[in-house]
């Protein structure tokens, strides 16, 4: 989807929480006295949210005021997400999430990522000649990993939540319930989406009224998805995974062709695992482990440039360092990387300083490298289907979770009766040895298919914890999440706010294919001469991310969130 000048204010949620703003109480009375002789604050006293829909964000300020904890409202805003934003997230997608709880310091990540059906057969996704099917891994029930958001949700509530998990669902049921106007971002993806939808009669009858999309201003409502959140809601896993929900998904899915089972959808689990940790000029950053790319390709990168000052190059030198990180990152990324569960992964050599210093040695001075060792391949410009969110509360727990049905719409599935629109991750797999997946990118046997892996994620919520400033950041945008999030985290390392981070100018490049994209006013003209003498491919790029960010400046205790302004404020333009 491209960006529309056409948005209205109201589908951006943008909030700030903290000092005058809207503090999750209403009021700065929490801020404690010594924040203004700048000592460093263990609780922020208030709380902060940024999400991509303000229906969520207002949900997870409502779990909170009802006492709930930063983990009860991440199931709050993504569970109003699967309502409000269902071309992005859902009950029928998946998420991962980084968290860290104040209390003891512990940093964690739930993978609540989709897994491949045990019937798995990689000839579904191909064409008769051997090239990929498209179709296959992108549309339809075929295309649809077992969801993973609902179980990731229970055990968030289970092992972290304050409050019971009915609670945390009650603004997303409501609002199934009640209906809501369907916001511009929204309505255009049905758009786009109209003759996909309108081959699946429960995806039709959802989405469309007389074969159109809803129109501006008319309430929508969701009942089937409401039922099922409440079975959850009441069941915990066994409201999805067993049951009604488990029968009906599993009728709908053999009945359009898909290969689930029952014993599929029983075998599904949440995990948790250790994120990934990489120190960088004093900051601690905590990201996203395996099945993601995300954590290992930022802790490469930042590896590689912890070795540089940046702040001491001129911008042609800073951007080509940065950018020839990039494409050895994503080289290793192409390469080992899979479901840890699976696959033995070289992550003590890929995270290692030693492994830096080397590719570090390996970056010519004042010269591109080319990435000649793999084909070319062309990405599509993914649209900003995915979604992010960040949160910290009044004691200082933090949420980052990025959460995806994949493209937008996802398979255009709905399981009839369930109100799940079912994801389409299958295509992150590499379902075609060095055939590039939607978002160009290319994966080796590591991320092949098979029955009940997980398929590699490029998503990297990301918590940035430095001596006296931290930040919750994450971003949409397929394979450019992983460059969004690492520049956002060097924006914040060089002290920018959450709006400036949310609204700063990006670049990405991930080895194949071997060019830059660059949004419009990222360099200077005398930059992009300079980066294109030594040897790059600038391209300019229209779509970039969603990010949502959250910053606590522990000296003066003053929250900030930030919403992308690229949607629905930037009208279209790059700012
Ligand atoms: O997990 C992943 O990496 C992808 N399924 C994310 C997709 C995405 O970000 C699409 N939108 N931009």
């Amino acid at each position: 989807m491209k960006f529309s000048p056409h948005w209205p204010a109201l589908s951006l949620s943008l909030l700030l929480v903290g000092g005058a703003a809207f503090a999750a109480d209403g009021s700065t009375k929490n801020v404690p006295a010594s924040a203004a002789h700048g000592q460093i604050q263990l609780r922020p006293g208030h709380a902060a949210i940024a999400s991509a829909n303000f229906h969520a964000t207002n949900a997870g300020l409502e779990v909170l005021a009802k006492g709930g904890n930063a983990f009860d409202a991440a199931i709050a805003v993504a569970s109003t997400l699967s309502v409000v934003e269902p071309e992005s997230s859902g009950m029928g997608g998946g998420f991962m999430a980084v968290l860290h709880r104040a209390k003891d310091g512990h940093d964690f990540f739930i993978d609540a990522r989709e897994a491949a059906p045990a019937a798995v057969d990689s000839k579904d996704y191909l064409n008769a000649d051997g090239t990929p099917n498209r179709d296959a891994s992108l549309k339809g029930p075929l295309s649809s990993g077992i969801p993973g958001e609902p179980a990731g949700l229970v055990l968030l509530s289970k092992r972290y939540g304050r409050l019971p998990l009915s609670a945390s669902l009650a603004p997303a049921i409501r609002i199934a319930r009640d209906g809501f106007q369907p916001d511009a971002r929204l309505r255009e993806a049905i758009a786009d989406e109209r003759k996909n939808l309108q081959r699946w009669p429960a995806s039709a009858a959802k989405y469309l009224t007389d074969g159109k999309p809803p129109a501006d201003g008319a309430t929508w409502r969701d009942p089937d998805q409401a039922h099922t959140w409440e079975l959850i809601a009441t069941h915990g896993d066994d409201g999805f995974y067993r049951g009604e929900t488990a029968d009906k998904l599993i009728a709908a899915v053999h009945a359009a062709g898909g290969r689930w089972t029952l014993a599929d959808l029983a075998a599904y689990k949440a995990k948790e695992r250790t994120p990934i940790i990489v120190n960088y000029h004093g900051f601690r950053i905590i990201t996203a482990p395996p099945p993601s790319s995300g954590g290992v390709a930022i802790a490469e990168i930042l590896n590689i440039l912890s070795g540089f000052d940046l702040t001491k190059l001129d911008e042609p030198h800073r951007v080509h360092f940065i950018i020839e990180a990039m494409r050895r990152a994503f080289r290793d990324h192409n390469d080992y990387l899979g479901d840890p569960d699976f696959v033995k992964m070289p992550l003590d050599m890929l995270l290692s300083p030693f492994y830096a210093d080397g590719l570090r040695q390996s970056i010519l001075p004042d010269k591109a490298t080319p990435s000649s060792m793999l084909p070319a391949a062309e990405a599509a410009e993914p649209g900003m289907h995915t979604t992010h969110f960040s949160i910290i509360d009044a004691d200082g727990n933090m949420v980052a979770i990025t959460s995806t049905v994949n493209y937008v719409l996802g398979s255009t599935f709905v399981a009839s009766g369930t109100g799940v629109l079912l994801n389409d991750e299958m295509d992150d797999f590499a379902l075609v040895p060095n055939e590039p997946n939607v978002y160009g990118l290319l994966g080796s046997v590591a991320n092949a298919p098979k029955g009940g892996k997980r398929m590699l994620s490029s998503m990297s919520p990301s918590i940035v914890i430095g001596a006296d400033r931290t930040a919750v950041i994450g971003s949409p945008g397929g394979s450019t999440i992983i460059t969004q999030v690492l520049e956002g985290i060097l924006a914040f390392v060089d002290g920018e706010s959450a709006q400036q981070i949310a609204a700063h100018k990006r670049f990405h490049h991930q080895y194949m294919p071997d060019e830059v994209d660059v949004e419009e006013g990222t360099f200077d003209p005398a930059t992009s001469d300079a980066l294109t003498k030594m040897g790059y491919n600038l391209k300019p790029r229209e779509s970039w991310g969603f990010m949502n960010v959250v910053t606590w400046n522990r000296k003066t205790n003053k929250l900030d969130a930030a919403s992308d302004p690229r949607r629905p404020s930037g009208l279209g333009k790059v700012q």
